[in-house]
């Protein structure tokens, strides 16, 4: 199942995250703010603080710096920060499902949220040891099937999560519910995505994506 990279298919693909994301409008103009924010050491520098106050909440399950603390709890460290953004919001409105986040998602402000994720994607992400047995194969897997979006070197984009040195059990997860189609996570897109793939591929995938750096 060799997909070949296709510029009309990623962008397809790209259109459809921003306008589901929150709306054109909100989409743009949080990007704008992202780039404003990142681009001046004084509004990240209040960003960042204002989110590691935030954060106090999250440490027991993502970690201090967002190195989880759980298996099935997702890094949050060196996330790109729309993406952070974003599945927050999901979580608020109800779009993804998870009790506690759900709960802790709905009191926060655009704000807090945007706060939250520039603090995060400011940590350092911590991978997990390679496995040798089964990373070569999920690399080439990788390749194939994912590259086109998650970038080459699975850092994501505004648009895409990354998936370098997310936690192993989480990805398997993520993964496997995508495919099977639960109502836990949903996106058209993934499921596309993963529809093919044996439990084996998803295993060497999450292998090789938790311990790249
Ligand atoms: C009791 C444990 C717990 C606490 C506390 C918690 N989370 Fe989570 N969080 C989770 C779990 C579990 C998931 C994964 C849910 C799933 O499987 O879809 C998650 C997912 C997320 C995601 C999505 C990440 C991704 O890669 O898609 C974000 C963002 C997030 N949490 C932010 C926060 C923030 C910000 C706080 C603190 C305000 C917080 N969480 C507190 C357990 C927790
Ligand atoms: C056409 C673009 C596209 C391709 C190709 C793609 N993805 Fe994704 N991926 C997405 C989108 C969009 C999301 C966000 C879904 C959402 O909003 O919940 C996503 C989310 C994910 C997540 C959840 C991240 C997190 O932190 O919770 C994982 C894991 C993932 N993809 C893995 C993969 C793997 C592995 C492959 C290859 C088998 C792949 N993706 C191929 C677009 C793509």
């Amino acid at each position: 199942m060799n997909k070949a990279w296709s510029p009309g298919r990623r962008l397809t693909a790209a259109l459809f995250v921003f306008l589901s994301s929150a709306g054109t409008a909100l989409a743009s103009d949080l990007a704008a703010r992202f780039a404003r924010i990142e681009a001046n050491p004084r509004l990240h520098q209040e960003a960042y603080a204002a989110g590691k106050a935030r954060a106090t909440l999250c440490s027991v399950c993502h970690g201090e710096d967002g190195n989880s603390r759980k298996p099935e709890v997702p890094n949050l460290a060196g996330q790109n920060p729309f993406y952070l953004w974003k599945q927050i919001d999901n979580f608020a409105t109800g779009r993804r499902r998870n009790f506690v986040m759900q709960a802790l998602a709905k009191d926060f402000t655009d704000e807090d949220k945007i706060n939250l994720a520039v603090y995060f994607a400011a940590n350092s992400p911590r991978t997990a040891p390679a496995d040798p047995q089964r990373a070569p194969r999920g690399a080439r897997l990788f390749r194939q099937h994912c590259a086109a979006c998650h970038g080459p070197d699975a850092r994501g984009t505004r648009d895409y999560a990354r998936l370098a040195g997310q936690r192993r059990e989480y990805l398997i997860a993520t993964l496997t519910a995508f495919r099977d189609g639960t109502t836990r996570r949903r996106s058209n897109i993934m499921t596309a995505e993963v529809k093919a793939l044996s439990d084996d591929d998803i295993a060497d995938l999450a292998a090789y994506l938790s311990a790249l750096r």
